[in-house]
């Protein structure tokens, strides 16, 4: 059970939390584990009361994809010493989708997310990238609630 888990992070506490969880249950399951980080390449503009995306300079990109960078390594390191394999890579599109897509291709058996992330909009129940994974993802799923220790 458990063979393959990805753990999408923004960085944010909550996915930190996520990938604690994450590691003990790869401790107990022998589980491969996989960490990313989606970069959402463009950005959504309200046209002519139409949205219409506009591509990222590459300046910019360049910063979003350092700091991708340093979320995997902040979130790998969570993970060391574990015995089985655990890899980390940044993806680019739209984030939930981006997530979905893997797991479908790469057969994931569990996703273990944060149930908010960086937007800080405390009302919500679950952020935007949280909501399209539950609704679109075919295996199971942890979302953690918190952002505090386990
Ligand atoms: N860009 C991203 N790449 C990978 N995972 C992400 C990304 N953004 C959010 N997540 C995952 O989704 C969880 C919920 O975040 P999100 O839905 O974006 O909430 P919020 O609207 O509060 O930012 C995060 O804890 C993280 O696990
Ligand atoms: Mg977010």
């Amino acid at each position: 059970m458990y063979e393959k888990i990805l753990i999408p992070t923004d960085g944010s506490d909550t996915a930190l939390l996520a990938a604690k969880y994450a590691r003990a249950l790869a401790e107990k399951f022998d589980s491969e584990v996989a960490i990313v980080h989606v970069i959402q390449n463009y950005y959504t503009l309200p046209a002519f009361s139409m949205p219409d995306t506009v591509t990222i300079p590459a300046s910019v990109m360049q910063d979003l994809e350092s700091n991708g960078q340093l979320i995997l390594e902040k979130t790998k390191e969570i993970f060391s010493g574990l015995a089985g394999k655990v890899s980390a890579r940044l993806e680019y599109g739209p984030p939930g989708k981006a997530v979905i897509d893997i797991v479908e291709e790469e057969k994931f058996s569990l996703i273990v997310m944060g149930h908010r992330g960086l937007s800080g909009v405390s009302e919500m129940l679950l952020g935007s990238v949280s909501r399209h994974v539950l609704h679109y993802a075919s295996c199971p799923i942890l979302i953690i609630k918190g952002d505090g220790t386990m």
